[in-house]
């Protein structure tokens, strides 16, 4: 058998060395609030790149203030950003590790002392606060802010941008009929729905030619939400935007019980890949490396996204190396070490 996970992958113009992918988490280690890049991110990105991870995707990136999930969110909303970041990206290729970035904004979800907006005034639960509707004008400017934030991406040289669609945050808000009751030509079918992230991935494409990822929640988990069939068309649109691939999550717009086991969100990569006819990263309880390889060798997705396992062992990819029986390059200073 030719173990896949080991396989390279290409996204445009990058060949990732092997198929496993660091799935963007918040770190919330920005104690400055000011969105810069600290020593937490040089350490916990850089190990997982010494790990010999494929693609590190760095956390939530906030492309406005008011669009952080919390004040201590990483942000790409100034080119004060820029320099933490080219930095950070220089430590991760160090260790062959393509970088990529997912740029957000929290919408509803912000947890801040300011004033919030989403696409309209309707509160994620009773304990958080209600945003502000967006005006045409508000979402002209947050347009404008991610194709900024892709700007400062590529200057900060990132291989890969991932706009974060999923988990309930403003793009995400968007798309749902649950969260966006708008009357304009952003509210209503789901083609309206669509338009705010299509003018997003229309706006950062002026500015950015390599890989583009999206991540979205593929099942809203509500009688009246999305589920995997809306999600199956709308990814059709965004292979038509020439998007390269989708990072498959579900939930989180609102909130709702989710039966969650080993590999169950896998259905939907596996849905929108061979329905939408476009590739997918599937992510949520995948762990050991043969339920990885599975999923890849029943081309069921073509990036295995890890993320609580690359917590608790940043060597991930030397453990599941082991678990298949290869061996895999190590970091010259560690080759004593590595392959026994
Ligand atoms: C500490 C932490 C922070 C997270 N932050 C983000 C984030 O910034 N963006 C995102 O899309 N998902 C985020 N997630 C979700 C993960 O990327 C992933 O989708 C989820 O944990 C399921 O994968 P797993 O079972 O491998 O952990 C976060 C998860 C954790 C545990």
């Amino acid at each position: 058998m030719t173990v896949k996970l080991f396989e390279p992958y290409k996204l445009k113009n990058v060949t990732l060395k092997n198929r496993i992918v660091m799935s963007p988490m918040c770190m919330y280690s920005c104690y400055k609030e000011d969105g810069k890049v600290t020593d937490w991110h040089y350490t916990h990105y850089t190990a997982r790149a010494v790990g010999q991870v494929g693609l590190i995707i760095l956390e939530a990136t906030a492309v406005t203030p008011q669009g952080r999930i919390s004040p201590q969110d990483l942000g790409i909303w100034s080119d004060d950003h820029i320099e933490g970041l080219t930095n950070l990206v220089g430590m991760l290729k160090e260790h062959g590790a393509a970088a990529g970035i997912q740029i957000a904004h929290a919408g509803r979800k912000a947890e801040l002392d300011q004033e919030i907006i989403a696409p309209s005034a309707i509160a994620f639960n009773e304990k958080m606060k209600t945003p502000k509707e967006m005006t045409l004008a508000d979402i002209k400017d947050t347009i404008e802010a991610f194709k900024q934030a892709a700007v400062r991406a590529k200057k900060a040289g990132f291989d890969v941008i991932e706009l974060h669609g999923a988990h309930g945050y403003l793009i995400n808000e968007f798309l749902s009929p649950l969260s966006n009751h708008r009357n304009d030509e952003y509210g209503g079918s789901l083609e309206n729905r669509y338009r705010f992230l299509k003018e997003v991935i229309d706006a950062v494409k002026t500015v950015w030619d390599g890989p583009l990822l999206v991540r979205v929640s593929a099942n809203d988990y509500h009688p009246e939400g999305l589920n995997i069939d809306d999600y199956v068309q709308m990814c059709g649109w965004m292979k038509e935007q020439d998007v390269d691939l989708i990072d498959v999550s579900s939930g989180a717009l609102v909130p709702a019980r989710i039966n969650v086991y080993p590999g169950y969100q896998v259905k939907y990569a596996e849905a929108i890949k061979h329905e939408s006819n476009i590739d997918t990263g599937a992510v949520g309880l995948i762990t050991s490396a043969k339920h990885a390889e599975e999923i890849l060798q029943n081309e069921r997705a073509d990036l295995i996204i890890i993320a609580r396992e690359l917590l608790r062992d940043p060597y991930w990819p030397r453990t599941a190396a082991k678990e298949l029986g290869v061996e895999i390059k190590a970091p010259v200073q560690y080759e004593r070490g590595w392959n026994i």
